[in-house]
């Protein structure tokens, strides 16, 4: 090819990166304002000496890369995954670094009696939560034609994203109460507005969570609690490299989207979404026929 021809496509294809990185990075109320004025990842660091912050899936990827940061911005971190050895180590890594500290309180959230004993400790050791993360989640990536034999992957995404959540905010939500504030962060996808296809009972279940948690917001209102929904674009995370057409495409790193989660700790906005994701959903509302168009176009485009 033609020098200058490859040097104009190549920029061409950057300036559509970097148009597709702006339109990601997510923004709201709150802190997400704050940071749209100040920049992508804003210079507004919350101070989170005090507070105690369980962080679910802290054991890689987002969940990680947030219960780092939050610590760093002086919280007590409870890391809770499955993997005991990874939570040790990242809580030892934590508590040498400060200046907060991590706690490793291993958990398989799948097992709801597991989620009560887990709460149960946690109250009887910190009396109660100041801010819970529900970021443990799983992504099933499948058709519905390939799911007719799979009724398990619609328990399965259920089980993890909804019923362990709200469980978790079933057990921990009246000690917030009581003590009059408190934050329930909701690491859900930026899929829930665009409706993604091939991702059906994922997104179902992470819906489910944030239907729930609009509802409880009216409920916990006068009583200090904030429940806010990240509606995450794509991050460069162990869930996403079994799928492959996902390598060219921008993500952000864990680092920055554990940094939107220290930040909407910080902020306490309802919601924190990229502009495609509001974009999608208005002309959604507007015009579900042209978002199925849109939809079949990328479903057709990306195969199983
Ligand atoms: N990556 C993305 O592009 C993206 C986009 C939008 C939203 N999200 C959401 O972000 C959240 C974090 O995902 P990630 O990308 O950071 O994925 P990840 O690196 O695969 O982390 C998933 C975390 O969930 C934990 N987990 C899985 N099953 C569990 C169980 N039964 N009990 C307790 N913990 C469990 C895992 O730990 P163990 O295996 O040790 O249990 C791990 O810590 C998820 O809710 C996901 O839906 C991700």
């Amino acid at each position: 090819m033609n020098p200058l021809l490859r040097r104009l496509q190549r920029t061409a294809r950057g300036q559509a990166g970097a148009l597709f990185r702006v339109a990601s990075k997510p923004i709201g109320g709150g802190a997400g304002l704050r940071q749209a004025a100040l920049g992508p990842f804003g210079s507004g660091e919350p101070d989170l000496e005090g507070t105690v912050v369980l962080v679910t899936g802290a054991s890689s990827g987002i969940g990680e890369a947030a219960a780092r940061r939050i610590a760093a911005d002086g919280a007590t971190v409870l890391l809770v995954a499955r993997s005991a050895e990874a939570l040790e180590r990242i809580a030892a890594e934590i508590n040498a670094v400060g200046p907060g500290t991590a706690e490793a309180r291993p958990c398989d959230l799948a097992d709801l009696d597991a989620v009560d004993e887990l709460c149960d400790a946690v109250l009887a050791d910190h009396g109660a939560v100041d801010v819970l993360v529900n970021n443990a989640g799983r992504s099933i990536r499948r058709s519905v034609d390939q799911s007719g034999e799979r009724f398990h992957d619609f328990e399965r995404t259920m089980q993890l994203n909804y019923f362990a959540a709200i469980r978790m905010i079933l057990r921990l939500l009246p000690a917030m109460r009581e003590q009059g504030h408190g934050q329930v962060v909701n690491v859900s996808s930026a899929g829930v507005q665009i409706r993604t296809p091939r991702f059906s009972g994922y997104i179902a279940s992470k819906a489910a969570l944030e239907a729930f948690s609009d509802a409880v917001q009216a409920e916990a209102l006068a009583d200090g609690v904030r429940f806010t929904t990240i509606s995450m674009p794509l991050v460069r995370t162990p869930m996403i490299t079994p799928t492959k057409q996902y390598e060219s495409i921008p993500a952000l790193t864990p680092e920055e989207a554990g940094r939107l989660v220290s930040e909407a700790i910080g902020g306490r906005p309802r919601r924190v979404a990229p502009p495609f994701a509001h974009i999608f959903s208005t002309v959604d509302r507007l015009s579900p026929e042209t978002m199925d168009t849109i939809r079949n176009r990328v479903y057709r485009m990306f195969p199983e």
